[in-house]
């Protein structure tokens, strides 16, 4: 409870600091306030679990791409499996079977408009929320992934996937500027770029060092920009208030997948933030969707 207050109180002061800037700036330069600060922007939902969340594909409608049909097709028929739904051409129908099942709740905590921003998709799988951050106006988008997903796509649903295959389909198709970048994000120091915003989705449960992870993406945070974090939680946010983080036992989360290591209280996440000097986490929601505890949130310096 003491760090739900915590929150709300930071919260409120730099959503009112916002507004005090917003209020002083000339005409025109109030919305880049926020754009460009998109931490401070207020949470559009509170930390809560029991409401529902828009459906996959209404998720996927946020990337409008309305191929050709033929070309929808082909592109659908070419990857054998897809983790992210996409709307290929939504007056057909033809959409990407995607097998994640937890992102409508996430879109709330999604800028409307990346203007002019330099994004980070760290672990980008299919990318859609590279090509989400792109469509609302990002400037520079690069995703990374190491392909790890090759292993425990063969291993959770016996399908052979090459790695960037559901990627590269999406990226031809909308013709797409985002750069991808087959690497492990323990090696992000070979990029020398700053980031205005950074997705950090599904993956700090996934590497054996999610404290040297939140430390490499802040020296790649530009002065301002923020973490968005989703990842593997606890139910109910159980023993956030002592920062617990539980260990699963190996394949426990997801049958066949031996990768997740860690379950994540807000605790937990707030308190590694700080480790990484990144003093600034607003806890988002903490749902159960598809049976597994997800947490949500945002870091910043
Ligand atoms: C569960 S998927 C999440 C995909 C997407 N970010 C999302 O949340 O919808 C996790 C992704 O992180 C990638 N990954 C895991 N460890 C990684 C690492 N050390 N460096 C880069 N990518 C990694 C996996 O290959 C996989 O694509």
């Amino acid at each position: 409870m003491g760090d739900d207050r915590g929150d709300a109180a930071v919260r409120d002061g730099e959503v009112r600091r916002v507004e005090r800037e917003r209020e002083r700036a000339p005409p025109g330069r109030a919305d880049s306030i926020a754009r460009v600060r998109p931490h401070v922007e207020p949470l559009l939902q509170p930390a809560d679990s029991s409401r529902s969340w828009p459906s996959e594909r209404e998720v996927a409608d946020q990337v409008v791409i309305d191929a050709d049909p033929a070309e929808a097709r082909r592109a659908l028929e070419s990857v054998p499996l897809w983790f992210h739904t996409f709307a290929l051409n939504r007056r057909h129908n033809l959409y990407t079977p995607g097998r994640a099942r937890d992102h409508g709740y996430r879109l709330a905590l999604i800028p409307q408009s990346f203007a002019g921003m330099r994004v980070l998709d760290v672990g980008a799988f299919d990318g859609f929320y590279s090509f989400l951050a792109e469509a609302r106006g990002a400037r520079r988008v690069v995703a990374i992934d190491n392909e790890q997903y090759v292993h425990w796509v063969k291993s959770r649903w016996n399908v052979n996937l090459a790695g960037g295959q559901g990627f590269r389909a999406i990226k031809r198709l909308l013709d797409s500027e985002v750069e991808y970048l087959r690497m492990d994000a323990f090696e992000l120091e070979r990029l020398d770029e700053q980031f205005d915003l950074i997705f950090c989705f599904g993956i700090l449960h996934r590497v054996e060092n999610p404290l040297g992870l939140l430390r490499l993406l802040g020296g790649h945070l530009a002065a301002d920009g923020c973490i968005l974090v989703e990842t593997y939680g606890v139910p109910a946010d159980l023993g956030a208030a002592e920062g617990a983080l539980s260990v699963p036992r190996p394949g426990e989360p997801y049958p066949g997948d031996g990768f997740v290591y860690w379950q994540f209280s807000s605790g937990a996440l707030r308190r590694l933030a700080a480790f990484a000097d990144l003093p600034h986490f607003q806890l988002c929601c903490t749902p159960i969707v598809d049976g597994h505890p997800r947490i949500l949130g945002r870091i910043g310096a």
